[in-house]
Order: C-alpha cells, then sequence, then structure tokens
C-alpha cells in the first residue's frame, strides 16, 4: 500500500509531544511490513540543525494563499529504503522559536500556516505525481486535507483513489480561527456552514477533518469514549457521536530499538528483567547527574513530560512536599507554562538535594530518567494516550497514573492480592494522587512484591509491531468506505 503520513512534528527535526514519536515510529513500523510510506512534514527553526544534511529538492511550488501565492521549499531524506521524508521550508511562517507558538502563546497566523503547509503537502504529491492509496492525517493542523481532498482537488487525477484516515491525538486542540480568515482556505464560503466548517461563528479545522475524512481514529480506547463528552471534546462531541460507525481506537506502539534497557546506548549499565543489577547502577547515576543528596537508598519518583495543566501540574505541585515528606526523592524533567518553570525552580532551592528539575527536553535524559527512577508520576488530567507510561514500565519503572484515557487503558492497578504493573487513581485531586504514591510506597517497601510488579511491568508489551497492522486494517475500511461514498 501506498500511504502518506502529514504530519507538523516528526521526530527528531520538530518534537512538541508524542505526536513526533509517533510520527516517526508509525511510518517505520508499516515500511518494515512492506508498505511504501511518504511522510510530509515541516522543516522549522527547531530542526536547523539536522536539516542541513537533508537534499533540496530541485523545484518550489507556488502555493495559493487567499488573493496571492507563497512559496514552498522542500527538503528530502531517505531514513529507510521505504520511507520518504518531506519537508516543507517557508522562512516566514516557519522559522521561528516554536512549532505551534512561543511564551506569549499560540502565533496569531496559525491558521495561514498551516492552511500552507495542508496545500502545499497536496501540490507536493501532484508535483512528484505519487498517487497514493491513503492519506493519513493527524490533529487539527492537517485536518483540512480530508475536506480538500473532497472539494479543490476532487477532480486531481492522482487523488482518485487516496482515502484519508484522521488520528485525534488530543481532541482539545482544535484549529479555532475567526471567520475572517475563511478566505485563505481557499474555500468557497458556502463551506462555512454548520455541517462543514463553522463552529461558534468561527471555522474549526478539526471539525472539518472529523466530517471529512474517511475514517477517524484516536490513541486509546477510554478516550474514544472520553471524547464523546462534552468535558474533553469542548463542542466536538455531537460531530464525533455522528460519525461514531467510522471512529475506531488504536494504542500507541514502543519502538523496540529506542527504548530497551538491554541495549540502550544513553543509560550507565544495561538491564533486562531476569538481571536488575544495572538498573541500580542507572539510579545512582542518575543521582548523581541531578545532584541529588540520597545515596539510592530512597524510592525515586520521576515526572516527564509537558509541564502544562492537562498533564496534572496542578495537582502534582501541591503535592510535591507530601511526597518528600513520605520519604521519595524526586526528578522532574520539562517544559511548558512558565510559572510552571518558576514555581519548580523557586521548590527546588528550598529542597536541599531532594528534587532534581531539569526545564527542557532531552530524549538522551528522558532514557536516563526512565532507566534510573523506581516510578514515574503521570497525574494527567487528560491524556490521549500517553508514551512515558509505556516506556517507563519498559525499563521497570512503575507508573503511578490517573486512571484517565491511555493511562487507563494500558496501566493494570496493583494490589497485594491483586498483582498488577502499577498504581491508579481516580480523582483529580492532589489527595487522591497522593493516596495512590502512598500505595506505591508500601508496595516499594516489600523487596519481593516489588520485584514481581517490576518484572510484569517489563514483559508488558506495547509495540508498533502489533499496532501498526492495525493501522493497515483501518487504512484499508477506509478507503472501502471512500469508494462506497463516492458511487
Ligand atoms: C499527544 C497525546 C498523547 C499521545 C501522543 C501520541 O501528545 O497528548 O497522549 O500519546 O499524542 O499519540
Amino acid at each position: 500500500m501506498h500511504i502518506v503520513f502529514m504530519t507538523p512534528e516528526t521526530w527528531p527535526y520538530a518534537r512538541v509531544g508524542g505526536l513526533a514519536e509517533f510520527s516517526h515510529d508509525l511510518p517505520l513500523a508499516l515500511a518494515r511490513m512492506g508498505h511504501t510510506v511518504d511522510v510530509i512534514t515541516l522543516r522549522c527553526r527547531e530542526g536547523l540543525e539536522l536539516c542541513k544534511d537533508l537534499s533540496r529538492l530541485d523545484f518550489e511550488l507556488e502555493i495559493p494563499v487567499s488573493w496571492r501565492t507563497q512559496q514552498a521549499v522542500f527538503y528530502h531524506h531517505k531514513p529507510h529504503e521505504r520511507v520518504n521524508v518531506y519537508l516543507i521550508a517557508n522562512d516566514h511562517y516557519y522559522e521561528r522559536d516554536g512549532l505551534y507558538g512561543n511564551a506569549f502563546g499560540d502565533y496569531e497566523d496559525n491558521a495561514e500556516r498551516f492552511i500552507f503547509f495542508s496545500r502545499a503537502a497536496l501540490e507536493l504529491l501532484i508535483a512528484l505525481e505519487k498517487s497514493p492509496d491513503i492519506i493519513h492525517c493527524n490533529d487539527w493542523t492537517t485536518a483540512l486535507v480530508p475536506l480538500y481532498l473532497k472539494t479543490l482537488y476532487k477532480e486531481v487525477e492522482i487523488f482518485k483513489n487516496a482515502a484519508s484516515l484522521l488520528t485525534i491525538h488530543n481532541v482539545q486542540s482544535q484549529g479555532v480561527f475567526w471567520h475572517y480568515d475563511m478566505p485563505l482556505t481557499g474555500l468557497d464560503w458556502e463551506y462555512f456552514n454548520q455541517d462543514v466548517l463553522e463552529f461558534h461563528g468561527k471555522i474549526n479545522f478539526l471539525k472539518a477533518g472529523i466530517f471529512f475524512a474517511d475514517f477517524i481514529s484516536t490513541v486509546s480506547h477510554r478516550y474514544a469514549r472520553e471524547i464523546l463528552t462534552p468535558q474533553v471534546a469542548r463542542g466536538l462531541e455531537g460531530v464525533i457521536l455522528e460519525r461514531f460507525s467510522r471512529l475506531s481506537a488504536i494504542i500507541n506502539g514502543v519502538d523496540n530499538d529506542t527504548w530497551n534497557p538491554a541495549v540502550d546506548p544513553h543509560i550507565k549499565a544495561q538491564y533486562t528483567a531476569d538481571d536488575l543489577k544495572g538498573k541500580k547502577e542507572c539510579k545512582k547515576e542518575l543521582i548523581r547527574e541531578f545532584k541529588l543528596s540520597g545515596e539510592g537508598d530512597h524510592p525515586l519518583m520521576a515526572f516527564v513530560g509537558r509541564l502544562l495543566d492537562r498533564r496534572g501540574l496542578a495537582i502534582l505541585l501541591p503535592g510535591l512536599e507530601k511526597i518528600i515528606d513520605m520519604g521519595a526523592d524526586l526528578v522532574i524533567m520539562g517544559f511548558g507554562e512558565d510559572h510552571y518553570h518558576t514555581s519548580l525552580a523557586h521548590f527546588q532551592s528550598k529542597q536541599n538535594g531532594r528534587l532534581g528539575l531539569y526545564v527542557g527536553y532531552d530524549m538522551a535524559l528522558a532514557h536516563k530518567v526512565m532507566a534510573g527512577a523506581d516510578m514515574l508520576i503521570m497525574p494527567s488530567k487528560s491524556e490521549p494516550c500517553g508514551l512515558h507510561q509505556l516506556h517507563a514500565m519498559r525499563y521497570g519503572t512503575a507508573p503511578i497514573v490517573r486512571a484517565v484515557g491511555g493511562l487507563d487503558d494500558t496501566i493494570r492497578d496493583h494490589s497485594s492480592t491483586n498483582p498488577g504493573v502499577g498504581f491508579k487513581f481516580e480523582d483529580y485531586t492532589t489527595n487522591d494522587m497522593l493516596r495512590a504514591v502512598q500505595r506505591a510506597l508500601d508496595t516499594y517497601a516489600e523487596t519481593n512484591e516489588w520485584q514481581a510488579l517490576v518484572g510484569r511491568a517489563m514483559t508488558r508489551s506495547y509495540t508498533w509491531e502489533q499496532a501498526a497492522p492495525r493501522y493497515v486494517e483501518l487504512y484499508e475500511r477506509a478507503r472501502r468506505l471512500g469508494e462506497s461514498r463516492q458511487e
């Protein structure tokens, strides 16, 4: 099958969240199955270092944006014999600090930036004379593509057999813009109606994608149910319900070559479920790296992820002091909202070597944290799938998670009578979180019980070898449904 995969972030060229890993791992897994994949992504400032080695395509395209055109330049890279990565460049749109925004918020011209991206991606396929079987779009940034395929690009020969799948990684970022942006889309005003783009007087990109994609998917079963509620879907629940028969859920995988403590080059000592000596060394190394005062005798709990409300910072922060009082040391790595950077730095300065902080995201350090910590806390308010808990399990680090989205799907709660792989709590409150932390610490104190839990976690597997064939099934279903609609 010839698959085109559209995504604004792909590891290693740009990473904001887990979408970057998803967009790196799934195309490779599909290629290993024998499919041909063209990944179309962005060339942005963050990835410029890496982009130096890319070859520039020998043509440029003028992309229509409202009454004028803007120039798209393309770069190419071939990470696998069956994977082409094309990066769309335009300095005016993408040579900026962040992919979606900066410290002051989302960029004001995001509608234009991602309309340009979507159209440049389609124009590139035309220029290269590719005729994909499926175009796999991800999140609001590429959600206009299914609509374009059924409108502006309907008569284009190479797209006649192309079905579309839209994967929702986060339903709360919808791409909502004022209606004056409508001319930028190149679509007639007739599409500004409540069955297509209109949403409370504004334009909503994700809504269009949900309506027009031949199939829709999301990244966990529980999240597929959650997005039917107004609390999570924020106004799109009705649209999703309408297309419920075309919605499916596939849990993300973990790339075995990248996240494997037996061969991981980033960690101090490799280890396996049968021989955990190396994990102890990794813990000591992590303690040194974060300049903690302990010797490895306290349980070590980590948080890795974006420092955002939806990642649970609002309940984690008030609980940090208690967690330290309960006997655990802490390591926190992530970046996000500025006020969290400030309050964590302040808290760290008072904690005398009990809390280590790294503001930023460093992939090598993430490996060291997963290997060196005993527990990983993810108190998310919402978590469509979550990847860190999957990495943690692979590294024998017990996840403490709130029972939402993919966290609920992937973590079996542990008790001494009902063995599991981590600790779950329900309510989005500091107290409920602390009760789960206490259960984890109590279990940690029971060495044999803890070892058994670690062993179970390490052998629980979520792989792309399992998930990729399920995507192929969805592609096939999308193609069948796409055809039936054309008739
Ligand atoms: C988003 C979601 C996260 C998911 C990732 C990849 O970052 O917030 O839960 O794991 O996408 O699908």
